[in-house]
């Protein structure tokens, strides 16, 4: 489970989110081992949850929302994905459909991106999904489709084994409305398929595939009973901790939705 703040919290909200986020699993007696727990936050709050995760030895991976796709050098503003290693990042976010939009990252950017994390020893969570437009022309998995096979064009089978691909749908995106669970099945299988197709079985079948749009701790229980979704990536829900939380304990609440609440 990961939570995406986009561009939410300071560093000093930033301490206090991941303290109580850490305090709620523990207090649910997470299983740390069983659901994996990531936060992403902004750049400037990494420095801060790094130092709480390290100094309290906290259960909680943490990662950042975009890495340029250069080493280093004159290019004014950009974060290197050796400078996120650094500071203890494990995943970094690849390709998430506001960079697609708003920083017109294309796809041959987001393969870039995807080689910088792999050769900084990051892994990436590589987004694709369609628009509403797609979707009214029921386009929807051969664009992501196309999306997976841009981005993973230089990733190597040895590379792959470990990447994250998060299906977001972007008319799922903040807006309230969400996929069903069979509508990211479809594209979560489809995609599961294709990199078996590209790969192999094995290597696609250890893949985890995440659904991203509109999660809450009222829906990802049944969006997680799908075959193909191992997770998810949560966008505001995840600026609150005890949501974010009821989210990561999907499973202690299938069917209890009044008492974990
Ligand atoms: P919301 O959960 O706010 O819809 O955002 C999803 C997302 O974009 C996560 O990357």
């Amino acid at each position: 489970m990961a939570g995406n703040w986009k561009m939410n919290l300071d560093h000093v909200q930033a301490t206090h989110l991941v303290q109580k986020l850490d305090w709620t699993l523990r207090d649910g007696k997470h299983d740390f081992a069983a659901v994996e727990v990531a936060v992403l936050p902004p750049f400037t709050d990494i420095r801060s949850v790094q130092t709480l995760v390290d100094g309290d030895r906290l259960h909680l991976k943490f990662g950042a929302q975009d890495l340029s796709a250069h080493e280093a050098g004159a290019f004014t503003g950009e974060i290197s994905g050796q400078f996120l290693a650094r500071l203890g990042c494990t995943y970094v976010v690849v390709g998430h459909s506001e960079r697609r939009e708003y920083h017109h990252e294309s796809d041959a950017v987001v393969a870039a991106k995807l080689a910088a994390a792999y050769r900084d020893g990051l892994t990436p969570i590589f987004c694709v999904g369609e628009g509403l437009a797609v979707r009214k022309e029921g386009r929807q998995v051969e664009y992501v489709l196309a999306q997976v096979e841009a981005g993973l064009a230089d990733v190597t089978p040895a590379q792959v084994a470990s990447i994250v691909i998060a299906y977001e749908p972007i008319w799922a995106i903040g807006t309230g409305e969400v996929a069903t669970p069979a509508d990211a099945q479809e594209v979560c299988g489809a995609v599961r398929t294709r990199l078996a197709e590209l790969y192999d079985e094995p290597t696609a079948a250890g893949i985890r595939i995440l659904y991203g749009g509109s999660v809450k701790s009222g829906n990802v229980a049944a969006i997680m009973a799908e075959a193909d979704v191992d997770g998810a990536l949560v966008g505001g829900a995840s600026i609150d901790p005890v949501e974010f939380a009821a989210i990561c304990r999907y499973q202690s609440h299938v069917g209890a939705h009044s008492s974990s609440r």
